[in-house]
């Protein structure tokens, strides 16, 4: 059995390298590296390189929204959830939007995109029981996103941050089955409790790969 076991290793091997050359975040007709099928009761429990693999899972937990337009608008987006340094990058497109206009970005606290006007997705994603605000300055919902900036052709390319969020995890921070929404105005990072950011102009439900 011994002399076995390099073969076991191969598949996970090429799995890691067939991945890591392929960040491009529309792509997403691959599994996931899932650990589970190197799990094999011949191996030693002190095999070289254990726990290599799922330290770099966790640093790579990503999850994705498809934002769809609520009744009467036209705004609509994809987004990359990516959690790194303890934050979560949001990147992607949002269509749709107003020429040069400044929108507000939230996570809010339901997966819940039925209502048309979105309402049903709830209030900012909370479980701190914070004030609103800004991420990164003070106090702030996890949810709390820097507001979208259109340019002439009313698209935003999205490169947001949200603080004290997490991706799959199971903990009262992670994102995962919560919903994004992208408002008309622009969020003032001030006023209570949603930043005075107007109506909601699309909604998406966050999903993990
Ligand atoms: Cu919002
Ligand atoms: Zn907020």
């Amino acid at each position: 059995m011994r002399q076995l076991r390099p073969l076991f290793f191969a598949p996970v091997l090429i799995a890691l390298a067939a991945c890591s050359p392929q960040p491009d975040p529309v792509d997403d007709g691959d599994p996931p590296f899932d650990p589970a099928t190197r799990t094999d009761a011949t191996l030693p429990p002190a095999a070289p390189g254990d726990g290599a693999a799922p330290a770099s899972e966790e640093q790579a937990q990503v999850a994705t929204a498809v934002l769809e337009p609520t009744e009467g608008n036209a705004t609509r987006g994809e987004l990359r959830f990516e959690a790194a340094n303890g934050h979560v990058r949001i990147t992607g497109q949002v269509t749709g939007l107003s020429p040069g206009g400044e929108h507000g970005f939230h996570v809010h606290e339901f997966g819940d995109c039925s209502a048309p006007d979105a309402t049903s997705a709830g209030g900012h994603f909370n479980p701190d029981d914070s004030q609103h605000g800004r991420a990164g300055q003070g106090e702030h919902h996890v949810g709390d996103s820097d507001n979208l900036m259109a340019n002439d052709e009313g698209v935003a390319e999205v490169d947001r941050e949200l603080h004290g969020a997490t991706i799959g995890d199971g903990g009262s921070t992670d994102i995962v089955g919560k919903g994004v929404i992208v408002h008309a105005d622009a969020d003032d990072y001030v006023s209570q409790p949603t930043g005075n950011a107007g109506d909601r102009l699309a909604c998406g439900v966050i999903q993990a790969l």
